[in-house]
């Protein structure tokens, strides 16, 4: 039994639950330090539930949830967000307390039919900028359409100004004891946050701004996202980062990523990343697509202006675990990237070829004079070259 909840401000509580045993976020996204649902519960003289969790803690979820109630009934839920590991425990809310109210957008109610069977006789459909009276305190809701998915929204509660965030201004790992900001080093949680920002919400980024605009009228003193950290000391600070990442600000920094069998196209990136170095770049990172998760390398990738992609051909084409990387570097919309291609072939070619192609269509500064491909294994010639494309992409990087 568990029913460890967490006092936010009087009358509204803290009860997330913590996931460890998940290996993969999505089933794709790898989580060494697990992950929090958050949810949260308003008393006033109306109750309100903020999300659910996962279905995975249900149980642990529902005992929490009583324990705050405290055999009060629950009148409204409020759904910010569809996706499962928010919406997973919500049948089962309902079971629990079979008059509450859900409330949420037209695109919401639609996703609980398809996805869980629950009609819209308890439904409470809002719309931008509508308002739901708790008693003493007001819930404001803003349509956040496509951060990250079609029915996203977030509420804003103006009496402790409080937002409920949902995904946004959320991280991976799980809460180690610490819930707020001021009770841990939020550094601790720095690169989660953006490997969670870049993989889940970063396909988004144009939109994750313009809804930062719409809140930016708000007075905010404390964010309650779905996951990560509640931000009540210092909420500027996360609201600060995803600015940055949202607009993909770059550091001078080269990311060098590759997909080799045998090691000659990783033979060229050794001797790559030497002369880029030798030729003034500071920050040069290397990543074997085939060993790390590409979630951590389009993080890099975010991040730094330079990028390196290299890859022999398999089958005609590139090898499969380039392609697998360079599929959530077209969907994630990263841009701003000054581009080199490099790699190897035994016949027919193809690697090289698609990352040329990935240069081209997503309109990358490709340094298009300086593509280097060997055929079998680098040679002389090849590593003279490799020195002509570290000097050009050093040179861009000083542009800046
Ligand atoms: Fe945390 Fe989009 O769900």
């Amino acid at each position: 039994m568990n029913t460890l909840v967490t006092k936010v401000v009087e009358d509204v509580y803290y009860i997330g639950v913590n996931d460890r045993e998940t290996h993969l976020f999505e089933n794709m996204w790898p989580l060494p330090n697990g992950v929090a649902y958050n949810s949260y519960v308003i008393l006033d003289e109306k109750t309100a539930l903020m999300d659910t969790v996962k279905s995975l803690s249900t149980e642990e979820f529902l005992e929490k949830l009583d324990s705050v109630l405290q055999g009060r009934d629950l009148d409204y839920l409020v759904v910010h967000h569809m996706e499962p590991d928010h919406s997973g425990s919500i049948r089962a809310t309902i079971a629990k307390y079979p008059n509450v109210k859900l409330v949420s957008n037209k695109k919401a109610k639609e996703m609980l039919q398809f996805f869980y069977g629950i009609g819209d006789e308890n439904f409470v459909e809002v719309k931008e900028g509508d308002k739901l009276e708790l008693g003493s305190r007001t819930l404001q809701f803003f349509l956040t359409t496509m951060v990250h998915w079609p029915e996203s929204m977030v509420s804003y509660e103006s009496k402790d100004k409080l937002l409920f965030s949902q995904d946004i201004f959320g991280s991976f790992g799980a809460l180690d004891g610490a819930i707020f900001d001021d009770e841990t080093n939020p550094d601790k949680y720095h690169e989660e946050t953006v490997r969670y920002f870049v993989n889940i919400v970063g396909k988004y980024a144009k939109q994750a701004l313009k809804a930062l605009e719409k809140l930016g009228g708000l007075e905010i003193k404390s964010i309650l996202p779905v996951h990560g950290l509640v931000w009540r000391s210092n909420p500027q600070r996360i609201i600060q980062l995803y600015i940055d990442l949202a607009s993909q600000k770059k550091k001078n920094g080269v990311v060098l990523a590759y997909g080799s069998m045998y090691g000659n196209t990783r033979n060229m990136v050794e001797v790559l990343a030497r002369y880029l170095v030798e030729e003034g770049v500071k920050d040069v990172q290397v990543f074997d697509a085939s060993k790390v998760h590409k979630s951590y390398i389009t993080k890099e990738i975010w991040l730094n202006k330079g990028l390196i992609l290299a890859s022999c051909s398999y089958d005609s084409a590139l090898y499969p675990p380039m392609a697998n990387l360079l599929y959530t570097i077209r969907g994630n919309k990263m841009t701003g990237m000054v581009l080199g291609v490099i790699g190897t072939y035994t016949w027919s070619g193809g690697g090289v070829k698609n990352l040329i192609t990935l240069g081209e269509e997503k309109g990358y500064e490709l340094l298009n004079d300086d593509v280097v491909e060997a055929k079998c294994a680098a040679s002389k010639d090849n590593q003279e070259q490799l020195r002509q494309l570290a000097k050009a992409m050093a040179a861009k990087l000083r542009e800046e």
